[in-house]
């Protein structure tokens, strides 16, 4: 028997935020609540005291790039995952732009059995939704969803043809996958390197207009409205974007979103030094689209938020901007960072835990993001208090490509439980 008491219990599944002891036996949660470990006491009891510290359910990330197979020097899926358990996720879902792409069962199979030997944090594989993220030829999603995977995806690349995504979203509607679309106009952002805007012309880079992405957006709602699928939004950056999923979901539509907590957190300014670490696709925009974000996530137009964990090592990195491999690396630091939004108000610690684990869950369909009485022990502590400072040394990934680094954060995740094992303890 494990007890965690006296935290500050917060879970949105169940509404519940107040100091409590929570009791896992047998790799569930089996007594949740105040002084539901009082007089607990002997030998096979482990009692650790995480008074001051928060109590959520683990952190589920719909967006993460695990590199294996093909480029394990920048991430393999063990380091991925001992990253994840030390940000505080439990189950994460890695995308298919491996080398080879993850567009069949083989490779499909071959990432979860990685993932199982691995241990700890859960894995589980989007299959791309086009061979060889080709954008032409659809997979097979019935034999990828039999072997683990959880939705599908062509992330990195945008479903381009409207015929091929129609016919997508249908067969995807079929096996009941979540359909997540990186949704840009890859014609309109030919060569392009940051957002468009002042920033952009000041630095002679060329512009990424987030039109690009709203006119992708305007689309695939028009074909999931058609075809009655689970579309998602993979990273959504514009205000414009913001505005489409309101107005469809006010419809009812089956639409869901997520955010990077980059996007949430930095702005296009962030590049005046063309810091590469800053180079992601979508580009980091305007104070105008970050401020749009905060507001939809607050009010659920966005759903939850995902980290794009995306790997780079010095070989993609240390270079010149335009040369440089867009995407930074998140699972450690997204808590910490994102804690800054509830310091200042900008949003209750409540939504902040369901849009990192209740309401991923409910997207892709998985047990977890609860701390219900009989649900499995997946749960994060974090010390909100706890300073640290971002180095190399102090990441489990295998690659460091983060503007965080050399910055002190607050708050940090101190324990992480998988099925009532600690996969992390700091
Ligand atoms: O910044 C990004 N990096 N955006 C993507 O869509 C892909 C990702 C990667 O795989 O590195």
């Amino acid at each position: 028997m494990l007890v965690l008491r006296g935290g500050r219990v917060i879970d949105p599944s169940s509404s519940l935020d107040e100091v409590a002891d929570v009791v896992i036996e047998k790799g569930a949660i089996t007594r949740i609540g105040a002084g539901a470990a009082a007089g607990l006491a002997g030998e096979n009891i482990r009692i650790i005291d995480v008074s001051g510290c928060w109590v959520v359910p683990g952190f589920i990330d719909l967006h993460v790039h695990f590199r294996e197979p093909g480029q394990e020097y920048k991430e393999d899926i063990s380091s991925g995952l001992r990253a994840a358990a030390a940000g505080g996720f439990t189950q994460v879902c890695a995308m298919p732009n491996t080398r080879p792409t993850n567009d069949s069962r083989a490779i499909t199979e071959m990432m979860v059995s990685r993932a199982k030997e691995a241990g700890g944090t859960r894995l589980h594989p989007i299959g791309a939704i086009t061979k060889g993220l080709g954008g032409a030829e659809l997979t097979e999603m019935a034999d990828m969803r039999e072997a683990g995977a959880i939705g599908v995806s062509d992330d990195g690349h945008c479903v381009m043809n409207a015929a091929v995504m129609r016919r997508a979203l249908e067969y995807a509607r079929t096996f009941d996958l979540v359909v997540s679309q990186h949704a840009e106009d890859h014609d309109m952002t030919a060569g392009s390197l940051m957002h468009e805007g002042a920033i952009s012309t000041r630095l002679g880079l060329r512009g990424w207009p987030r039109e690009a992405e709203e006119v992708i957006v305007a689309r695939d709602l028009i074909l999931a409205e058609l075809t009655g699928a689970r579309y998602h939004v993979a990273h959504v950056s514009s205000l414009g974007s913001v505005r489409l999923l309101r107005e469809a979901k006010a419809r009812g539509l089956s639409v869901s979103a997520e955010v990077t907590p980059h996007h949430l957190m930095l702005t296009d300014e962030a590049l005046i030094g063309y810091d590469t670490a800053c180079r992601v696709n979508p580009p980091l925009r305007s104070d105008e689209d970050r401020e749009a974000l905060r507001n939809a996530l607050l009010d659920g137009t966005i759903d939850c938020i995902a980290t794009d964990h995306a790997p780079h090592s010095p070989l993609e990195k240390d270079c010149e901007f335009a040369a440089a491999a867009p995407g930074m690396i998140g699972l450690e630091t997204a808590m910490s960072a994102l804690l800054e939004l509830v310091r200042d108000d900008r949003i209750s610690a409540r939504r902040l835990v369901e849009a990192l684990s209740t309401a991923p869950a409910k997207i892709a369909r998985l047990s977890g993001g609860t701390l219900k009485s009989g649900s499995a022990a997946d749960i994060a502590v974090i010390d909100p208090h706890a300073r640290w400072t971002v180095t190399k040394d102090a990441l489990r990934s295998k690659s460091h490509n983060t503007p965080l680094l050399g910055r002190e954060l607050m708050g940090q995740v101190s324990h992480t439980f998988v099925d009532g094992r600690l996969v992390f303890e700091r």
